[in-house]
């Protein structure tokens, strides 16, 4: 398959006691981007891994770490991952009041800045930073956990975000998180994702033998 969009491939669903053979196994992998899920137990039902998990892994791999924080005080960590070596800090608006001061933090250090909504929260939610945002993170499943089932409806936001890019000449890219396998790649990428997401269909192989 000609692959026609940034793959980022989620560590969540690597094996944890070799996370080094993950990163490669995304080099290996026509990965583009490491998506790196960092969940505080309290936005989220889970707790994953810090700025010094990152730090051990940047030396690492030489593709772009794409940080999803799915936690309560994302202007807590911003610094902290930016100094870890991320390359982009994606937030939820769920749990950004002062989100426009967090997309200046974000790019005054040189990084991308991401915003993210989770199915519940409707586009218009994020109208205000759109100009100002290189990416938006769709989830597709609500946060926490690898291998759950696509939320289908989740791909309009996609298309109506794309519409949006269109009509507004905003430079953003759309990126879709959650439930993505082998039988929902194709409606994914016909909704006009820019970047996919997948941690469970990568690491189990499904998602690379699609790419060969
Ligand atoms: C869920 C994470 C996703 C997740 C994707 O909260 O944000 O990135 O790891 O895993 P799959 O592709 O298995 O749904
Ligand atoms: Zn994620």
């Amino acid at each position: 398959m000609q692959k026609s969009f940034l793959l980022a491939p989620s560590i969540l669903s690597a094996d944890f006691s070799d996370l080094r053979s993950a990163l490669a196994f995304i080099e290996q992998n026509k990965g583009d981007w490491v998506h790196i899920d960092v969940m505080d137990g309290h936005f989220v039902p889970n707790l994953t891994f810090g700025p010094p998990v990152i730090k051990a892994l940047r030396p690492h791999s030489s593709l772009p770490f794409d940080v999803h924080l799915m936690v309560t005080n994302p202007g807590d960590l911003i610094q902290p991952f930016i100094d870890a070596g991320a390359n982009s800090i994606t937030f939820h608006i769920e749990s950004a009041i002062h989100a426009h001061r967090f997309i200046s933090i974000i790019h005054e250090a040189g990084c991308k800045a991401g915003i993210s909504i989770v199915p519940s929260t409707p586009v218009s939610a994020i109208m205000e930073v759109l100009p100002d945002i290189d990416l938006v993170l769709v989830m597709a499943v609500n946060p926490g956990f690898g291998g759950q089932k696509m939320i289908p409806r989740c791909l309009d936001k996609v298309k109506e975000l794309k519409k949006i890019r269109q009509e507004s000449g905003f430079s953003y890219i759309v990126s879709i998180d959650g439930g993505v396998n082998k039988d929902t790649l194709s409606s994914v990428l016909d909704a006009g994702t820019d970047v996919v997401v997948t941690g469970s269909a990568f690491y189990s192989g499904e998602i690379p033998e699609i790419l060969v």
